[in-house]
């Protein structure tokens, strides 16, 4: 019976706190992890790229089974099937861009050429 009602009670906390409800008061941190090499020039390309998700995507994409906050290196990118390694065009995560005929960032602006370019350059150029 216990372990039931936990379950009600996470599902419950699921579906209250679930995608696309995003910009409300929530006190959860919603953060990407940090990088944390972001001195070093070989980084400087996945601290930009986080830098933009960061402001334009993370709102709605940290909960339920969404685990971007915890994407910072570019094999853990890779490995969730988002980015493929020196091809944006193919890389689920440009291809959803609304520029690109997709519909991200959701109920947001469109992102700027420059922030395109800087998501693109990250993936292109991924050693
Ligand atoms: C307002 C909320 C919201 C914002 C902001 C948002 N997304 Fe999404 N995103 C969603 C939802 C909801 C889905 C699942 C439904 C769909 O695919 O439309 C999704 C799905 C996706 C997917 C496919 C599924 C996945 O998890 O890989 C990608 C890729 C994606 N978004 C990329 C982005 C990128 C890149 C940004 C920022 C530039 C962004 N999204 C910003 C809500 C959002």
């Amino acid at each position: 019976m216990k372990k039931i009602s936990s379950i009600t009670l996470l599902t419950t906390i699921l579906l209250f706190s679930g995608c696309g409800q995003s910009f409300n008061s929530n006190s959860l941190d919603r953060n990407l992890a940090q990088v944390n090499n972001c001195a070093d020039p070989s980084y400087t390309e996945l601290c930009a790229a986080n830098q933009i998700i960061q402001a334009q995507c993370i709102d709605c994409h940290d909960r339920f089974h969404d685990t971007w906050t915890a994407f910072d290196t570019d094999q853990k990118w890779i490995d969730s099937g988002r980015v493929i390694k020196n091809d944006a065009d193919r890389s689920p995560l440009i291809v959803k861009l609304k520029k690109y005929g997709g519909n991200m960032p959701k109920d947001k602006d469109p992102l700027s050429t420059a922030d395109i370019n800087a998501l693109r350059t990250w993936i292109n150029n991924m050693p």
